[in-house]
């Protein structure tokens, strides 16, 4: 028993207890970040081409846990917390295209061991000021010596135009507390507007380029690849009757 009355032993506990909640999240968010790995990899060897530019994760700061829970009102225990502020563990994921976002978004869904509690889809749905981002929250299983626990994750899905929209918008109304003048905001919902007209262009472009790119394997059916050093190698067809020849002798 640890005996309250003493502060050291009393921070201690704390402290005990803190980490366990926070590691909770950090697993949770490995097991996420894992789940992505392995759709990407999987997803390049198939299609050839890599729908994920980027990913990053985040376990939110007991500050900043804090300051959204004096927001939100009324919680005494880290239970409270678990079941009010679900962003703790969070993770962004930056795609290429619009609909590689829809994709990853379905390909999560249909895992097993993923219970989807909520998407937003700010992107069909547009926040006033033009945010757009797919958000999924997601509870994951975590096990540990003693128990089992599920945990919440938030998931953004965005494309790159969306991200770069959202952190400048973010320090936007970092910078000005929050009051921005009137003639910014009209400013970056036209941005956010532009920005959607890019990301629309930029996945027409790539349909396209699939297409050619899909011609092109069917006009060069029976020619010689190799795969070398995560490369794929064309090799031409007299560097194969040279080597041919070779083996014959
Ligand atoms: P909280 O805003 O987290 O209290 O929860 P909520 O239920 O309103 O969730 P929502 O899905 O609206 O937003 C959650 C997160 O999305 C935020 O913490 C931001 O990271 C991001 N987000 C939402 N709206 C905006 C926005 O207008 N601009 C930017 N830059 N990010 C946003
Ligand atoms: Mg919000």
């Amino acid at each position: 028993m640890i005996d309250h009355s003493h502060p050291l032993e009393q921070v201690k506990a704390i402290q005990k207890k803190l980490t366990r909640f926070l590691m909770m999240y950090k697993f949770a968010l490995h097991e996420v970040e894992t789940k992505i790995e392995i759709l990407q990899e999987e997803f390049q060897l198939l299609h050839d081409y890599n729908p994920i530019e980027h990913t990053k994760s985040r376990l939110k700061s007991p500050e900043s846990i804090m300051k959204k829970l004096y927001r939100k009102g009324g919680i005494r225990s880290l239970e409270d917390i678990r079941h009010t502020i679900h962003d703790i563990a969070g993770i962004r994921i930056t795609c290429s295209f619009i609909s590689d976002i829809y994709r990853i978004s379905r390909m999560l869904q249909a895992q097993k061991d993923l219970k989807i509690i909520s998407i937003k889809d700010y992107i069909k749905n547009p926040k006033p000021n033009g945010y757009k981002s797919l958000h999924m929250l997601v509870e994951v299983p975590v096990f540990m010596s003693d128990r089992e626990e599920l945990v919440c994750v938030e998931i953004q899905i965005r494309t790159i135009a969306m991200d770069f929209w959202a952190s400048l918008e973010h320090k936007i109304f970092y910078k000005y507390n929050e009051s921005v003048p009137e003639r910014l905001l009209a400013d970056l919902k036209t941005a956010a507007d532009t920005a959607y007209e890019l990301d629309t262009k930029m996945e027409q472009l790539h349909h396209e380029m699939e297409e050619i790119k899909l011609a092109h394997q069917h006009a060069g059916e029976g020619e010689f690849q190799l795969l070398f050093d995560n490369q794929k190698l064309k090799i031409p067809d007299n560097l194969l009757q040279l080597l041919s020849g070779d083996e014959k002798e």
